[in-house]
């Protein structure tokens, strides 16, 4: 079985001179990218990864992340308003979507990049979910 995905809590605080927002991390992240300009109506991801673990939050605007995995698929709100963040673990096959117009998709991750992690075949990671995911109990 993949780990289930699990949100964070987004701590701010607030003085006059402005907000501050905290995300302590439940491990170290050696990469950090984010995603914006998204045209209304695109999708993106279409993957998953091997072993990488990302922590995706909008610190902007918000945006949609469907994880789909075996038989389950389910969608999660990211919304800059709501202060959460998703912590994704491996396995995922992940779409993102519904960016709004200034949305920021900020993401950390685990590892450095590296192509050789992802899958982007949908056929190879049913594949790769039943030599990886189905075996384990
Ligand atoms: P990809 O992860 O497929 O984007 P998304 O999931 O948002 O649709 O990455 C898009 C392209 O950028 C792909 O060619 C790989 C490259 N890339 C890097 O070179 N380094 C990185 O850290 C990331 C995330 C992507």
């Amino acid at each position: 079985m993949v780990e289930e995905p699990k949100w964070l809590t987004i701590n701010q605080i607030t003085d006059p001179a402005g907000d501050l927002r905290i995300l302590e991390l439940p491990f170290e992240a050696k990469r950090t990218y984010f995603i914006q300009n998204v045209p209304h109506g695109s999708q993106r991801g279409f993957h998953a990864h091997r072993s990488l673990r990302q922590i995706f939050f909008a610190p902007q605007g918000s945006f949609e992340i469907e994880l789909i995995t075996g038989n389950s698929k389910r969608s999660f709100l990211l919304n800059s308003i709501d202060q959460k963040a998703l912590v994704v673990p491996p396995g995922y096959w992940r779409i993102i979507s519904s960016f709004s117009k200034d949305a920021t998709c900020m993401v950390l991750a685990s590892e450095h990049y590296m192509e050789s992690d992802y899958i982007r075949n949908f056929d190879e990671y049913v594949s790769w979910c039943k030599e990886n995911l189905e075996n384990e109990s």
